[in-house]
């Protein structure tokens, strides 16, 4: 059976796409059966951030409507054995309920070890669609604080979803400011939203739009290894985005950074 996990946030924009697909392929670097399926329906997006837009044949409304089996509408990651996509419906469709995707994913659960939910930004129907569906939830957040508040409300909403468990991952972290003291620390961002911190991803200029996944050299890379290992694990371990920009070449980076 397969854990499945909404990649949720309120705010739009702040990562929950590309936390879906890198999160993704860590898990499947770690030999675990990984389906990732797109529920914005009609901004759909992570067919071309996984790279398989020109491989998709069927979507879930094919599925939905019965015009191909489930297994059908599958895309494996050419990079990735037992990596797959179930893509998402070009239009806006409210005729799909949670309970209906659900059915759908039954078929599948058997051959998967984890699901992964890419959820739609706000709070109406494509939210709640996405979170009745899931196990778990992760929030994504930026440290800006017009996305802290977004948070705190869609983790308050989770509440009354009963989930097994709702973790907090921070997105696009930049240690040089942090240690200038114009970011907040992850630790205070948990604290403020009171919600277990088990991923801390830096702000990182590289191209997102990568099918294989971040490069192995990237601190990236590193920071979704953990991420991954906390989830399966529930352990705590915390990418340190300043430990780049501490020391003496560490403030030359810094230095550097800001030019
Ligand atoms: N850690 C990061 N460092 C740099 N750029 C990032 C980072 N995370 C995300 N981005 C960029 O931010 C943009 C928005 O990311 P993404 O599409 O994943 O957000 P989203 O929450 O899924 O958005 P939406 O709410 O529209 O679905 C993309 O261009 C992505 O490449
Ligand atoms: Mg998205």
């Amino acid at each position: 059976m397969a854990t499945k996990i909404v990649i949720t946030s309120g705010k739009g924009g702040v990562g929950k796409t590309t936390v879906t697909s890198n999160l993704g392929v860590a898990l499947n670097n770690l030999g675990y059966r990984v389906l990732l399926i797109d529920l914005d329906f009609g901004l759909n997006n992570l067919d071309v951030v996984m790279g398989i837009e020109n491989r998709v044949s069927y979507d879930i409304l094919d599925v939905f409507e019965g015009r191909c089996r489930v297994k059908q509408a599958l895309v494996e990651i050419k990079e990735h054995k037992n990596l797959f996509v179930l893509p998402s419906i070009t239009k806006t469709v409210s005729s799909i309920s949670g309970q209906n995707i659900k059915l759908i994913i039954e078929k599948v659960n058997a051959i998967f070890d984890y699901i992964i939910l890419d959820c739609p930004a706000g709070i109406d129907v494509g939210f709640h669609r996405a979170i009745s569906i899931a196990d778990e939830a992760i929030v994504v957040t930026t440290p800006q604080l017009s996305s802290l508040r977004d948070a705190d409300k869609v983790i308050s909403i989770l509440k009354s979803y009963r989930l097994d468990r709702v973790s907090l991952a921070i997105n696009r972290v930049r240690g040089d400011l942090i240690l200038e003291n114009k970011m907040m620390m992850p630790s205070d961002v948990e604290g403020l939203l009171k919600t277990n911190l088990i991923g801390v991803l830096p702000e990182e200029d590289i191209v997102f739009l990568s099918s294989g996944g971040v490069p192995k050299n990237s601190s990236s890379y590193k920071a979704y290894k953990i991420l991954s290992q906390n989830l399966i694990k529930n352990t705590k371990k915390i990418y340190d985005t300043t430990s780049k920009y501490s020391g003496f070449f560490g403030s030359i980076k810094r230095g550097l950074k800001r030019l």
